[in-house]
């Protein structure tokens, strides 16, 4: 099956995207793996004629709204971040109604219709740095309550109004798991996706996107890590550590979607070019703004 998707990225000119959360065998046969922030920006810098993302919806969304001329395919179409759509209706405008000079700071794990109404779009790795760059003393923060919330005690000069949406699966990693991870590691280093819940951000040694997390665990001379985030960046941790030991918190964190990124849909994907993720006009013109606006900003030295 492997031999067959690389004869056809051939063939195609396709390149195929992959979030760390997929599954091990679809970062083995991906172009590139990466955060969020480094997919939107290697999807936008594409010059391959397909796409074919292995991630969730609004990856695959933002990839088509940044590169309009670009087939993007995804494996599977259903696969969706519950956190996307965890916005209430109406709430946006009653905010900007309250403050005079509010800007809205959109999480990228968020649906296009959302981005749309949003100034400024943003991904775990560059929050606080956009964020702490805006003009803005009040700042409409949305999605995820939990990065709001890291975003908040990094940027205290700002009013951070925080949305009640969350990651189902960051917010069921919980403070005691962590501790009992701790008890049975004592060397250990906790290392955490800001989407987690507050009190197991307080209790991280280090706070950071995917990438981040995989970039401080080969830089540090520590052999043992609790990681705090979903288990497919176990692939990369191990390919990339060989020597060194990973735990996480039991339950395993899981996101099912993700999940649904399986070498036969790839391969059904690439040999069908069915699957497309399309952006209608008005939709993608008020999307990409903000998406801009993030790569500009998170871009600048
Ligand atoms: P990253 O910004 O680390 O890619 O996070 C994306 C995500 O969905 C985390 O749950
Ligand atoms: Fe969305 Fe959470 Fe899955 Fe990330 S891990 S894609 S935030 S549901």
């Amino acid at each position: 099956m492997k031999n067959r998707i690389e004869q056809l990225k051939k063939e195609k000119n396709a390149v195929i995207l992959a979030h760390y959360y997929a599954p091990a065998e679809i970062q083995e046969v991906a172009d590139y793996v990466g955060d969020s922030f480094y997919l939107a920006k290697i999807a936008k810098q594409s010059k391959a004629d397909i796409i074919v993302f292995c991630g969730v919806y609004f990856m695959g969304e933002s990839a088509k709204i940044l590169n309009p001329d670009k087939k993007v395919l995804m494996p599977d179409l259903t696969a969706d971040c519950a956190m996307a759509h965890m916005v209430a209706d109406g709430i946006i405008d009653e905010m900007r109604s309250r403050y005079d000079d509010l800007a809205v700071v959109c999480y990228i794990n968020s649906t296009a219709e959302l981005k749309c109404k949003s100034d400024v779009c943003v991904t775990s790795s560059n929050a606080v740095k956009i964020v702490k760059s805006l003009p803005n003393k009040n700042i409409f923060f949305i999605p995820d309550k939990n990065l709001g919330n890291f975003v908040a005690q990094q940027v205290p000069e700002k009013n951070i109004i925080i949305n009640d949406g969350c990651c189902p699966i960051h917010a069921k990693i919980s403070a005691e798991q962590v501790q009992f991870e701790r008890n049975s590691h004592p060397n250990a280093l906790v290392l955490t996706h800001p989407e987690c819940e507050a009190d197991v951000v307080a209790m991280s040694d280090f706070v950071g996107s995917t990438a981040e997390i995989i970039d401080f665990a080969r830089k540090s001379n520590c052999r043992e890590f609790i990681v705090c985030t979903e288990k497919g960046v176990d692939y990369k941790l191990i390919t990339d550590n060989p020597d060194k030991h990973f735990y996480y918190p039991v339950p395993l964190p899981c996101c099912a979607d993700m999940k649904l990124n399986t070498l036969e849909a790839v391969l059904s994907v690439l040999q069908n070019e069915d699957k497309e993720v399309f952006a209608e006009d008005t939709l993608r013109s008020g999307a990409l703004l903000p998406l801009e606006k993030m790569l500009y900003i998170a871009g600048k030295g």
